[in-house]
C-alpha cells in the first residue's frame, strides 16, 4: 500500500502525541503531572453553555452558512471593532473549526506550490506542517542573539521574490513574550509595501500580564479593511477555555474570504450551529471570566517563575501573556526530545520539547493547570535532574528513589 508523499511528510502533533501517552500511563495508575497541556481548566462560560443549549432545545439543527451564521459574524464585528478599531463588513468575517482551521484555509487560498512563508522561531507546531500542507514552504527565521523576540532586519534578510506570507504570534506560543510595537509596526509597513500577507493569530491576545495592553498587528495597517494585507486570526478556545468547542476566525478583505470560503465549503462544508451559538454566548455575555482567567494565569505564571528562578542552571525568560514559558534545560541536556521522553518516564512529568517549536535545549511548560501541578511538576523535574536535590521524592504515593545521578 502507498501513501501520499505529502501526507506522509507532515508530522503528528507533538502536543497531542503527549497527551495520548499521559492518558495511557494515567491509566496505568501513573500519577501524570502535565505540564504540556494547552488548554485552562476553567468551565466554559454559562452564556456559552446557555446558548448552545438553547439551540440544541429546538432540535433543528442542520447545515448553516458556510463562512459563519450571521449572529455570531456580528459579534465577531463587535469584538473586532472593540479589539482593533476596525469596523468590518459581514464578508470580511469567515468562522472556522478553530484557529487551526482558520490559519490552514488561509494559506490553503493564498498559497502556490513552492511559496514561502516566514515562520518565526519559536513557533507554534502547527505552522510548518500546515505550511507544508498548503504546499508551501516554511522558511523559519531564529532570533540569531538568542532571545524569542524576532528582529526586523533577520526577517527582511530572507525574504526574496517567493516570500507570500509571514505568520506573527504574539503574545507567542511557546515563550509567553509579547513583540514590540517597534517591530510590529515595521514589519507591518514592510510587508504592505511588498505585498506580503501577514498572518496574525492573535489566539493568546487577552491573555496578557502585569497590566499590558499589547497593540495587534492589525492596528498598525495604514490601509482599509479590503487593500490591507493583514489578516488577523482569533478565537474562543484560549480566551474563554472553550478548547473543545472548535470556534475560530478570520478577518480579512472579501475576495479572500470567498475563497476561503469555497474552500471551507468543500472540506467541512460549515462548522456545527450550536457550537457557533455557544461561541456567540461566550462573546456576548460576561466577559470579566477573561479577566478571571487572565488573573489566574498571570499567579500561576509568578508560582512557575519562582520555581525555576530556584532551579539551578535553569534560565527563563519571563512571559507576557499566554500560559506558557520556554526554559532553557541545555545546563542538563541538549536534546529536548530525550530530556522530555526521560521526565515523562522516570518522573511522570509531560513537557514538550523546544525543538518541535523550533528552540532545540528548551522545554515547553505549561501553567494553565494547578498551582499544585506547578510546584509538584518542577519539584519532580529537579528530584530528576539537579544532583543537588535530595535523591528522594513521593510521586502519589509511591517512595520513588533517583539511582542515575
Ligand atoms: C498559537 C496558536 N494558534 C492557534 C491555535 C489553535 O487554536 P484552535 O484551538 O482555535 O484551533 C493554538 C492552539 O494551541 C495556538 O497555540
Amino acid at each position: 500500500m502507498t501513501y501520499s508523499t505529502l501526507a506522509m511528510s507532515i508530522a503528528e502533533s507533538p502536543t497531542l502525541r503527549l497527551n495520548e501517552e499521559a492518558r495511557l500511563l494515567r491509566e496505568r495508575g501513573a500519577a501524570v503531572i502535565h505540564l504540556g497541556i494547552g488548554e485552562p481548566k476553567n468551565r466554559a462560560p454559562l452564556s456559552a453553555i446557555l446558548s448552545a443549549a438553547s439551540k440544541l432545545n429546538t432540535g433543528d439543527i442542520k447545515y448553516s452558512p458556510t463562512d459563519g451564521i450571521p449572529s455570531l459574524k456580528k459579534a465577531i464585528i463587535r469584538y473586532t471593532e472593540e479589539n482593533y478599531d476596525r469596523l468590518v463588513a459581514p464578508e470580511n468575517v469567515i468562522v472556522s473549526a478553530g484557529a487551526k482551521q482558520s490559519i490552514f484555509n488561509i494559506l490553503y487560498s493564498i498559497l502556490n506550490p513552492q511559496d514561502e512563508v516566514i515562520i518565526l522561531a519559536p513557533y507554534w507546531v502547527s505552522y510548518p506542517e500546515i505550511v507544508k500542507m498548503c504546499y508551501g514552504v516554511p522558511i523559519v527565521v531564529r532570533p540569531e542573539d538568542g532571545s524569542f523576540h524576532p528582529r526586523f532586519e533577520e526577517i527582511e534578510r530572507v525574504v526574496t521574490s517567493s516570500t507570500k506570507a509571514i505568520i506573527l504570534n504574539s503574545p507567542n506560543n511557546p515563550s509567553g513574550i509579547i513583540f514590540s510595537d517597534e517591530f510590529l509596526a515595521k514589519i507591518v509597513d514592510f510587508c504592505e509595501r511588498k505585498g506580503i500577507y501577514i498572518i496574525a493569530d492573535d489566539i493568546y491576545h487577552k491573555l496578557v500580564f502585569d497590566g499590558k495592553h499589547p497593540t495587534p498587528a492589525y492596528k498598525f495597517s495604514t490601509k482599509d479593511s479590503e487593500n490591507t494585507k493583514i489578516i488577523a486570526v482569533n478565537g474562543v478556545a484560549k480566551l474563554y477555555g472553550m478548547t473543545g468547542f472548535r470556534i475560530g476566525w478570520a478577518i480579512a478583505p472579501r475576495k479572500l474570504v470567498q475563497v476561503m470560503t469555497n474552500v471551507q465549503s468543500q472540506v467541512t462544508t460549515c462548522v456545527s450551529p450550536f457550537l457557533q451559538d455557544a461561541a456567540e454566548g461566550a462573546l456576548t455575555g460576561l466577559q470579566s471570566i477573561v479577566d478571571q482567567l487572565r488573573l489566574t494565569m498571570q499567579n500561576n505564571r509568578d508560582v512557575m517563575m519562582q520555581e525555576l528562578h530556584a532551579f539551578t542552571g535553569i534560565k527563563c525568560v519571563k512571559p507576557q501573556g499566554t500560559f506558557y514559558c520556554l526554559p532553557d534545560f541545555r545546563a542538563y541536556k541538549q536534546d529536548s526530545v530525550a530530556l522530555s521522553d526521560f521526565l515523562l518516564k522516570r518522573a511522570y512529568v509531560v513537557t514538550v520539547p523546544g525543538k518541535e517549536f523550533g528552540m532545540e535545549g528548551h522545554l515547553r511548560l505549561s501553567y494553565a493547570g494547578s498551582i499544585k501541578d506547578v510546584t509538584d511538576g518542577i519539584a519532580r523535574i529537579k528530584w530528576a535532574l539537579d544532583p543537588n536535590s535530595p535523591n528522594e521524592i513521593y510521586i502519589g504515593d509511591k517512595k520513588m528513589i533517583r539511582d542515575w545521578l
